[in-house]
């Protein structure tokens, strides 16, 4: 008999039981947290306050992934787009690794998470770069949950990265076109050695990919939820996998 994970959702006057099965927990599953601004802006508060509780939310996502066996977890903390924002907004977002990791990396290590980092690194600030290096550093052999940081990351720029360098290895003689396969692309993407996603979830309402693991999502589910990023726990996690667990994916075939 499959064993099932029960749990309820909602407020608590309007509980409903969500069942998991342990034997479809989606191995990948990326995240676009989006709407920390609008969330302190609701508030009345300052946008930096949204991504300070949208840190807080990283935690409860990787803790609530790492319980129901999730492998690998993708966070989009920021894109080659980011850059766009006001100074100090891109100031406190690039101090935001070196806080979470002072607060949460013992934990992380304790709890086996390994720590991975995609993305341009060297355009960030060597006080974030240190950060990011020292944690995957200290998680590097630890064999749990993978959670993964996509850093000053943009799809279209990892994958016009990796059609230069296969244009450089063709100009130098040690790749012929014809050895261009699917797999020799992903094993030279940002996330080599990581499989696809399964599982795309975004918060806030929006519902489009912005520049996000463009080849990789090529057959994720992708599930949107209103809340905003600072608000997620466990409960639209939980959701998430359950409406994942729904669908029936075909991969272009039939079923
Ligand atoms: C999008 O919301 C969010 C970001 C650009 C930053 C995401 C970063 C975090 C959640 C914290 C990361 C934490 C670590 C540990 C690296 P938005 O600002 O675009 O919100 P808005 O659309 O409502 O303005």
């Amino acid at each position: 008999m499959i064993k099932r994970v029960q749990a309820w959702l909602g407020r608590k006057d309007r509980q409903q039981p969500v069942e998991i099965s342990p034997d479809n927990i989606p191995l990948h599953v990326a995240v676009i947290m989006d709407g920390n601004g609008r969330w302190a802006k609701r508030r009345g508060l300052p946008r930096i306050v949204g991504h300070q509780n949208g840190m807080k939310a990283v935690k409860r996502a990787t803790i609530a992934a790492d319980e129901l066996g999730i492998k690998y977890l993708t966070m989009y903390a920021f894109s080659t787009e980011n850059w766009k924002r006001p100074k100090d907004e891109v100031e406190f977002l690039m101090r935001l690794p070196e806080e979470f990791l002072a607060i949460e990396l013992d934990e992380l290590i304790e709890k086996n998470v390994q720590v991975r980092v995609m993305g341009d690194a060297e355009a960030l600030p060597s006080y974030t770069r240190k950060a990011m290096e020292e944690a995957v550093a200290r998680t590097q052999n630890n064999t749990g949950l993978i959670l993964n940081f996509a850093l000053n990351y943009g799809g279209r720029k990892e994958i016009t990265d990796c059609m230069r360098s296969l244009g450089k290895d063709i100009e130098a003689g040690v790749l012929k076109p014809e050895d261009i396969t699917s797999e020799v692309i992903d094993s030279r993407l940002l996330s080599g050695g990581l499989p696809d996603p399964d599982l795309l979830i975004r918060t806030s309402g929006e519902m489009r990919i912005s520049n996000f693991m463009l080849w990789q999502l090529a057959y994720s589910e992708l599930w949107f939820t209103d809340a905003y990023w600072p608000e997620f726990n466990k409960e639209h996690l939980l959701q998430a996998v359950a409406e994942y667990q729904r669908r029936t994916r075909r991969y272009g075939g039939l079923k």
